[in-house]
């Protein structure tokens, strides 16, 4: 069963293809409209806009704080019942430096608002602070994806391995063609390598 969606689709594989086309689609046209440099940084209604910008398209879910417990290699991520509160609570969180963004990306992550689409639209979100804050970006296809996701996990216990993974893949490259490919490699984490955001 895939994740029921607006485009009637049932097949995964489909489903997959056209969630890539049509939300990437939209990343490009984020920034490309510059609605991308509006969007409030370091708050849950940033990264929801962001969400909804990718996602309503697709997914009625869109912009929208999840209904459903979730979790992944046995961990759980913020009970449903907590996350309004979570979520206030990392609102008023610091983003000035370059450790409180890290630290604030990876608090969101444990709140992991949305059903689906946290990954990649928390990517973006997290570029936001740190291009308004440090004027620079995450070059993701720095980043090992083995190794990204091993520092999300150990992003529970310590950001350590997080912060000196980001630290050496900033650039200060803050180009439309930087962005998309960050977009692609960020992408690429979850699986979907079909589409080039700058060819959408
Ligand atoms: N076990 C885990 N612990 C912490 N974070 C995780 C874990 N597994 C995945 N993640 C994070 O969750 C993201 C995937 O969340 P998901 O909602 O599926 O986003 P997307 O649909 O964009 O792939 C990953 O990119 C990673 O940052
Ligand atoms: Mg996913």
């Amino acid at each position: 069963m895939v994740l029921e969606n607006k485009l009637g689709i049932e097949q995964s594989a489909q489903l997959a293809e056209a969630e890539e086309r049509i939300s990437k689609k939209q990343a490009a046209l984020l920034f490309e409209t510059g609605r991308l440099f509006e969007i409030e940084i370091g708050t849950f209604k940033g990264l929801a806009a962001i969400h909804s910008a990718l996602f309503s398209e697709i997914y009625e879910f869109a912009g929208k704080i999840r209904d459903v417990n979730i979790a992944k290699d046995n961990f759980q991520f913020a009970p449903r019942i907590f996350l309004e509160q979570s979520l206030a609570y990392i609102d008023q969180l610091p983003h000035d430096t370059f450790d409180e963004i890290v630290d604030k990306y990876a608090d969101m992550n444990i709140a992991h608002p949305f059903r689906e689409g946290n990954g990649r639209s928390m990517r973006i979100w997290l570029d936001c602070m740190l291009r308004e804050k440090l004027g620079k970006i995450v070059d993701w296809n720095l980043i090992d994806k083995d190794e990204y996701f091993n520092a999300m996990i150990r992003s529970h216990v310590s950001t350590g391995e997080l912060k000196y993974l980001l630290l050496n893949a900033l650039t200060d490259n803050l180009s439309q063609a930087s962005f998309f490919k960050g977009v692609d490699a960020s992408y690429y984490y979850e699986g979907y390598t079909l589409y080039k955001t700058e060819k959408l």
